[in-house]
């Protein structure tokens, strides 16, 4: 979360106020609405769908697709774990696929990856990163698999000037704490595909087909699950909606000061590939050092030099690394074995290949890579010591 206060707190006041604070039978018009008409303006799709999570968005965005039993999803073995834990929820078999050196799906691995069996592709722009989307939609296409774009940690990034969730078939994003902007919990799927959409509405919503939008619908009905966003987060979001484009507009500022002054130094440390780094969040400067232990050492020497100077490493981040997910290497996929899709005799002609050995090249990448979280009221002066600390440590660690 970057920035919230008296303006948030008087629109759910309003809410409140207001007595509507579920978004049908009567909240018709409100909130919720309201926030899926400004994304589609903001982020150039035709339909949007609040929902609960940014998980909610990618297991609507799938099963919008009619993805299911006996299908593969190829994902990125960086991500949260809940990009490939929404396709097992639909039944599916998540197929991992190594990620390069900007940290989104390397297209040559996820080409390597396709099988017969492989419906979809869920690109991850991670941490703010632009994947390869021109790449990656060129081997979509060849191979006829559908693309969700999972933008959950880049809300409002682009890639050559289209932004992000808005340039495969659907996208998702996640307001939870830690993202750009928040409600605390809630998540939000995009797509020009009206299909996909009128699924992810049913699925949405339990199915029910006496909301005010059923008699636009032209797709049959099915049970869904629950995933209906509420009118207070809408309201706090949409708040949210109009600080976006300035949050990310200083981010980006303030990691290109850093960039500037890490470059001005010479050849002291590498920057991190990008797909597009002008579309980039700018959450993050990202660094690629020679070896993982260089790495170490420099981030430990240079937060002695600058306290600001945080070097974290994508290889220390938890549930985002695929060696972590023991659930998936375990196989245990459901809550019984008749929901657990690797259990399920439709999956069994699907490759289920998760092991620790799997993505190898991405642990290595991740483990030589160091990000510079950046802090959205840095001034010039704060980011030019940050790189540098930086480059002082990268010199001494090579001493
Ligand atoms: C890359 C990625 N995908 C999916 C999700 C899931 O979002 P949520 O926590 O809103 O369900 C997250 C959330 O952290 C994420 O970072």
């Amino acid at each position: 979360m970057y920035e919230m206060g008296q303006q948030e707190i008087d629109a759910v006041a309003a809410v409140i106020r207001s007595g509507q604070l579920f978004r049908y039978r009567g909240g018709e018009g409100g909130q919720a609405d309201a926030c899926e008409k400004r994304m589609a303006e903001l982020f150039g799709s035709r339909y949007t769908l609040m929902l609960t999570s940014g998980t909610g968005a990618l297991i609507c965005g799938l099963v919008g697709m009619g993805i299911g039993p006996g299908d593969e999803v190829i994902v990125p073995a960086y991500t949260w774990l809940a990009s490939a834990g929404a396709v097992l929820s639909v039944g599916a078999i998540p197929v991992l696929a190594d990620v390069n050196e900007t940290l989104t799906l390397d297209p040559a691995d996820f080409e390597r990856r396709v099988g017969p069996r492989t419906k979809a592709v869920i690109p991850v722009h991670m941490g703010g990163r632009p994947s390869d989307m021109d790449a990656i939609l060129a081997v979509a296409k060849k191979h006829g698999i559908r693309v969700l774009e999972d933008a959950c940690q880049a809300i409002g990034g682009s890639y050559k000037g289209r932004r992000l969730a808005a340039i495969g078939d659907a996208g998702a994003f996640s307001f939870n704490q830690f993202k750009t902007i928040t409600c605390g919990e809630g998540g939000a799927l995009l797509t020009n595909d009206r299909k996909l959409f009128e699924r992810a509405l049913y699925f949405h919503d339990m199915g029910c087909t006496f909301r005010g939008h059923a008699g636009a619908m032209t797709e049959e009905p099915f049970l869904g699950n629950t995933l209906r966003m509420n009118e207070l987060q809408c309201a706090v979001l949409r708040v949210q909606l109009e600080r976006l484009d300035g949050i990310l507009a200083r981010l980006r500022e303030r990691r290109d000061w850093l960039l500037e002054a890490v470059s001005a130094e010479g050849s002291a440390v590498a920057v991190s590939p990008s797909a597009d780094l002008a579309g980039d969040c700018g959450n993050f400067a990202t660094f690629l050092f020679n070896t993982a232990e260089e790495r170490a050492r420099v981030a430990g020497r240079a937060r002695e030099l600058n306290a600001d100077c945080v070097l974290g490493s994508p290889i220390d981040s938890g549930l985002h690394v695929y060696t972590n997910w023991s659930v998936l290497l375990d196989k245990q996929g459901g809550f019984c074995d008749a929901m657990n899709p690797f259990k399920r005799p439709e999956n069994q002609a699907c490759r289920t290949t998760i092991t620790p050995e799997c993505c190898t090249r991405t642990l290595a990448i991740l483990a030589r890579t160091g990000a510079v979280g950046i802090g959205l009221s840095w001034t010039r002066e704060q980011c030019a010591a940050v790189a540098t600390a930086l480059c002082r440590a990268a010199r001494e660690a090579r001493a």
